[in-house]
């Protein structure tokens, strides 16, 4: 298995995250609804789901980090908004997505099948980017600095030293994200 690491900064009302997006490449070779749903829950992401695909639209979640793992097939998303890339994950390939960041399945095959699981079985909200205003992103980042780092991978079961040891909200220039979230005036 190698893990790739993407990052992220806000886009305009677009939040993403000061952690990175991790991309696990064969973390559960060959794939398989059951076998990646065992895997997450064994792993404490639970509140799973099987779906042919991810929402089509840019779209984040600001009450739960989330894991996705691809059971069949093929998909391309798009992350991080205006200016991200695009990823094309494969069966037995796992994306854990922190809260905040923009995801959209813009290409599939036809065979496409996801699975996903929310640390502690966290529920999600969804919040499409195209109908977010300022009192929305205001609300959101809120919920999403209250949100802990996971205990464990959805994939690996190891601590998420990727994002414990990513730098701090200081340290990498996230210090004024939080500042004014509580003027009602602006
Ligand atoms: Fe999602």
């Amino acid at each position: 298995m190698k893990t790739e690491q993407h990052w992220s900064k806000p886009v305009g009302l677009l939040p993403n995250s000061r952690f990175p997006l991790l991309i696990h490449r064969g973390a559960l070779p060959g794939g398989g609804e059951d076998q990646l749903i065992a895997l997450f829950k064994n792993n404490g992401w639970l509140n799973n789901w099987r779906y042919p695909g991810v929402y089509t639209y840019p779209h984040f979640h600001s009450t739960t980090h989330e894991c996705l793992g691809c059971a069949r097939g093929w998909m391309d998303v798009e992350l991080f908004g205006d200016g991200g890339i695009k990823a094309r994950v494969e069966a037995g390939d796992v994306i854990v997505l922190p809260a905040g960041v923009s995801h959209a399945m813009v290409d599939h095959s036809d065979d496409i099948m996801m699975v996903g699981g929310y640390p502690d079985g966290r529920d999600w909200d969804n919040m499409p980017v195209a109908s977010l205003d300022e009192a929305g992103r205001r609300a959101a980042v809120k919920r999403i600095m209250m949100l802990p780092i996971p205990a464990r991978d959805p994939a690996t079961g190891q601590p998420m030293r990727d994002w414990s040891e990513a730098p701090s909200s200081v340290d990498a220039g996230w210090n004024d994200f939080r500042d004014s979230l509580d003027d009602a005036s602006q």
